[in-house]
């Protein structure tokens, strides 16, 4: 029998709300006893008159069984990091061992009230604390707030740190500007616009890292902060990071770390050591909590002496004298607060045990094996002689690598969209594609510290099929993908006129 690959279950699966209705037993709440339900205020008594629904949600009727298998099967069809490969770069989408999630759950730690008195919860408060001093001595800081709750928001917490240090000093309507690298991620410039600054970008040099000239043609006493991220988005460590963090700080401005890479470095350099004033972790990347889809996710800032009083409060502390933890609101410079109550506690506690679990030396080993894997993977996809290494390509990459298909692309007509889509169809979620926004055609590759050397040679050979179709099989691409539960998408349809809901479908359905 000619054996082929299960590259994803492929269902002509029907929405919930077209299954066969059943007459099965429905479920009901239990009713609540009118001794309890006496002292519940009546709905519009806390809900607003106008926002109280005015006919019942329309749920589908359908029995128990069908909706378990109807969900199995849309989770089958699903691609994650628990099915196979997924280099997307930037992303770090390392496999999560259960374990930290399996704490997290531990009902003494998710089924707390946020108001609870310190004293009840003691351990959770402790593992605020004792999360916030790892972080301290893996980045080099002095503290670290964990309240934000992703990237972007510890970015923009950081940013408000910095804000606030230089309002404090006098400098606040003077410091305008904050620089950042052409190679930056997005979020930054997105961050220093939202915190009210004005963005001065710079333009790398041929091997990819910051112009210190350029850097000091715009340094001056308008500047706030310089952001960086090191390694930067090619996976290029900046080796004149010493003589960055001398040339903002003569001037005045601080600089501003961005940890979204930190899995290329932990264990092994600080931040704090490089010059760094600021930093913000993603524990949902490095530090081992299941991401994508939009969250939960924390992005812990930590910072330097100076910048401790303007931290979001409370801050976590512990009580030598009574040998008690508690939370610290007294400070009186700090921003406020950022994200309600301890943060998204639960990811916090994924980190905490995913530290204690690898210990120092086992920190150390991931980032020594994400950078040996994406080294190897690099070296084996260049092989292909299909895709260029272009900044450096002599230079070893940090825990990613980005290539470039301009090449491919003239001499085929095969685009990286295209090369992205038939990755799909070979059982692999596809690299991110088309950034940074300095390298054409890009394809960039993060294979995560998680995946064995079995996996990467097998994502290598993939790659060698893709780079000898592009030439034999042309069409096998521009229809690809073609294994996959869902074909390819019109993209642009999809972004212009997006269907999101059941009643978004219908509303259209009827209208055609
Ligand atoms: C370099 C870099 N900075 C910032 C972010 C933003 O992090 P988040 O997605 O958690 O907001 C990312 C996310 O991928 C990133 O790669």
């Amino acid at each position: 029998m000619n054996k082929k690959e299960i590259i994803q279950a492929h269902y002509q699966e029907p929405l919930v709300f077209e299954l066969e209705p059943t007459n099965y037993p429905k479920y009901y709440a239990p009713e609540i006893p009118p001794e309890i339900m006496k002292n519940v205020p009546a709905t519009d008594k806390l809900i607003p008159k106008e926002m109280l629904r005015k006919e019942p949600p329309k749920l589908p009727s359908v029995a128990e069984f069908q909706l378990a298998r109807h969900y199995l099967r849309l989770a089958q069809m699903n691609y994650s990091v628990d099915t196979n490969f997924y280099p997307l770069g930037s992303c770090t989408m390392k496999y999560n061992p259960k374990i930290n999630d399996f704490l997290s759950m531990d009902r003494r730690l998710s089924d707390v009230h946020p108001f609870q008195p310190a004293r009840t919860v003691q351990g959770n408060i402790r593992i605020l604390y004792e999360t916030e001093q790892m972080l301290n001595e893996l980045a080099g800081m002095k503290r670290t707030t964990l309240q934000p709750s992703a990237g972007a928001h510890g970015e923009l917490t950081g940013i408000l740190v910095i804000r606030a240090y230089h309002y404090d000093h006098g400098e606040g309507e003077q410091r305008t500007e904050i620089i950042i690298p052409d190679s930056a991620h997005g979020t930054n410039p997105a961050t220093a616009a939202m915190a009210g600054y004005r963005t001065v970008i710079i333009k790398s040099r041929e091997n990819g890292l910051v112009d210190l000239e350029a850097l000091k043609a715009v340094v001056s006493e308008k500047t706030a902060a310089l952001m960086l991220t090191n390694p930067n988005t090619l996976g290029l460590f900046e080796q004149e990071i010493c003589e960055i963090a001398e040339i903002v700080h003569d001037a005045g401005g601080l600089l501003y770390y961005d940890g979204a890479n930190f899995n290329a470095i932990m264990g092994r350099c600080r931040p704090g050591d490089m010059g760094f004033d600021a930093i913000h972790f993603n524990l949902h990347k490095t530090f081992a909590t299941p991401h994508g889809g939009g969250g939960p996710g924390a992005g812990p800032v930590g910072v330097v002496e100076k910048l401790v009083p303007y931290l979001p409060k409370p801050l976590p502390e512990f009580d030598k004298k009574t040998g008690t933890y508690y939370l610290n609101f007294d400070v009186p410079k700090s921003i406020g607060k950022i994200k309600g109550f301890w943060g998204n506690f639960n990811v916090i506690v994924r980190a905490y045990a995913y530290m204690l679990s690898q210990g120092a030396e086992g920190l150390k080993r991931v980032s020594e094996q994400a950078v040996l894997n994406a080294n190897y993977l690099k070296k084996k996809i260049l092989e292909c002689n299909a895709w260029t290494l272009p900044y450096a390509p002599e230079t070893p990459r940090k825990h990613e690598f980005v290539l470039e298909g301009q090449k491919l692309k003239e001499e085929t007509g095969i685009s990286t969209l295209d090369v992205a889509k038939r990755l799909l169809d070979l059982g692999f979620h596809a690299p991110t594609i088309y950034f940074p926004l300095i390298v054409h055609e890009a394809l960039m590759i993060e294979p995560t510290e998680t995946e064995t050397k079995q996996t990467l040679d097998k994502f290598a050979e993939a790659m060698k099929q893709i780079a000898k179709e592009c030439h034999e099989q042309p069409e096998l691409l521009v229809n690809a993908p073609q294994n996959t539960a869902v074909p390819r998408i019109d993209e642009v349809l999809a972004a212009k006129e997006p269907i999101l809901s059941w009643q978004m479908y219908q509303e259209r359905q009827t209208e055609k």
